[in-house]
């Protein structure tokens, strides 16, 4: 792995695809310690809310059931995301399961930021909503509606952990669950911000 890792290094230095099987996109190098965490078998859910008339959402691949009765689930979402402080405020989410198919949906959700686009005004996805309010995609594989009841932030973590009760679950059509694959995808690296060794 090391081995793969430096040549590849070498060989494409300026090569910003090739770069991001060393680098995030913000410039950390990818350690022993990440390779060991993508082994970890994750799906591929768009977790979503609605606060104030609009809607809120992002890809998350860090999503697991924490109880099986009554059913929770946490879902962890990134400080710096435009979705974060809005889960907070609506106190409810929906996980929109994606089917094998919808890698270019995760893209839309999880490679652009409502802090600069609305990702809901995309014209080929189309949404309903159930209990609480929160967008469910029509054509995911299935969804949770919740409730939240907790929020958890790991001192000095970068996520905080949204604990939501499953108050509505359903399957909406035949297929098999999306599995995450960091390949499937490709980022820029921002050369600028890597630090030399
Ligand atoms: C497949 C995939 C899975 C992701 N999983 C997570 C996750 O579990 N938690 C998270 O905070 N961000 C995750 N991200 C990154 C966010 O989706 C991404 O930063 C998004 O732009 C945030 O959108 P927002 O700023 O509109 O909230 C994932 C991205 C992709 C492509």
């Amino acid at each position: 792995m090391l081995r793969e890792t430096v040549s590849a290094e070498q060989k494409n230095k300026n090569d910003p695809f090739e770069l991001m099987k060393i680098y995030t996109r913000s410039g950390k190098k990818i350690n022993n310690t990440d390779r060991v965490l993508d082994l970890l078998t994750e799906g591929v859910q768009i977790v979503t809310t609605h606060y104030s008339g609009d809607d809120y959402g992002l890809a998350a691949a860090w999503v697991m059931r924490i109880a099986g009765s009554p059913h929770f689930v946490m879902t962890a979402v990134a400080l710096s995301s435009n979705t974060y402080p809005y889960l907070q405020k609506a106190g409810f989410f929906g996980v929109n399961i994606l089917a094998e198919d919808q890698v270019g949906i995760a893209r839309h959700f999880g490679r652009q930021t409502g802090h600069e686009v609305n990702k809901f005004k995309r014209q080929d996805i189309y949404w309903d909503r159930k209990v609480t309010g929160a967008p469910i995609m029509l054509d995911a594989l299935a969804y949770l509606d919740c409730r939240l009841v907790d929020v958890y932030q790991p001192p000095g973590g970068d996520h905080a952990l949204f604990i939501g009760e499953v108050i509505d679950a359903g399957k909406l059509r035949e297929g098999e669950a999306l599995i995450y694959r960091r390949e499937d995808y490709p980022y820029r690296v921002d050369i600028s911000l890597i630090e030399s060794d």
